[in-house]
């Protein structure tokens, strides 16, 4: 069978960091694209390609996009993965923040589908992943931009995989609880946060990156062809979809 190629954004921690580790240990090649240098993936994955650029600027997409093919040669598996989730209440929030969010966790996964799909289209196979939330289910108050921006990504990976279904490419989306990543922890799960999440989980205890894996490498899998357009909950029972 071909090496599958894969390109992670926001690889250079979190869950990303996983996800890239994860992929090159089941054996793709593997690709990060950041805002910062990856220096921690690198070291974990053999051949790692490190991109440096801004998900939201399709100049910079494109540039990455071009080492990627110099490395590889081709592309089969894009995860959706970087993303921003800040807390604020909702009179407080800006038109400028807005954009933002929207921007990063929504405009970019189309920016970045839309760079890659012509690779994914001649390799005849291909996986997009995209990272949401079980948010989007519990739906804090403090949360309304990042909730409305996953929500849109949930709404854009079934329309998609509608569309990208005749060319043997499926869509499907990954949404984790409340995860332990060092954003996290510093963030929304500071202040009680982890807590708060853990006492409405029916697991009784906080997720760590490594829970959501064995999610990532089955829907990337060979043999899971005909899993599309659909959002994989894995939050610990917090909310059922
Ligand atoms: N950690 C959680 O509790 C949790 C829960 C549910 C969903 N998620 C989702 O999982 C994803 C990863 O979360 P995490 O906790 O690992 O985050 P993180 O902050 O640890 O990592 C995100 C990475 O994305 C990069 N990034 C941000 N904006 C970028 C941009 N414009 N261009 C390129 N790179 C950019 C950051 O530099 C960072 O390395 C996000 O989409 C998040 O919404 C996280």
């Amino acid at each position: 069978m071909e090496t599958r190629t894969a390109l992670v954004t926001g690889a250079a921690q979190g869950l990303g960091r996983e996800f890239a580790v994860a992929l090159a240990g089941h054996g793709c090649r593997v690709a990060g694209l950041d805002l910062v240098a990856q220096p921690e993936t690198a070291e974990q994955v053999p051949g790692y390609v490190e991109l440096i650029g801004d998900v939201t600027d399709e100049g910079q997409i494109q540039g990455a996009l071009e080492r990627v093919i110099e490395e590889f040669g081709t592309l089969h598996i894009l995860v959706n993965n970087a993303g921003v989730y800040p807390s604020c209440p909702f009179e407080e929030i800006t038109p400028g923040e807005w954009r933002r969010i929207m921007r990063v966790n929504l405009e970019a996964p189309f920016l970045l589908t839309r760079a890659v799909l012509p690779y994914l289209k001649a390799a005849g196979w291909g996986r997009v992943v995209n990272i949401v939330s079980a948010a989007v289910l519990t739906a804090p108050p403090t949360m309304v931009p990042y909730v409305a921006s996953k929500m849109g990504l949930i709404g854009f990976t079934r329309s998609l995989a509608a569309a990208l279904g005749p060319y043997g490419i499926t869509v499907n989306a990954i949404a984790p609880s409340m995860v332990r990543t060092a954003t996290a922890e510093r963030t929304v799960g500071a202040d009680g946060g982890f807590e708060h999440v853990r006492v409405g989980q029916v697991v009784p205890r906080t997720q760590e990156p490594s829970d959501l894996i064995s999610t990532l490498l089955y829907v990337v899998d060979e043999g899971s062809g005909f899993l599309t357009g659909q959002t994989l909950n894995v939050s610990g029972g917090s909310a059922f979809l």
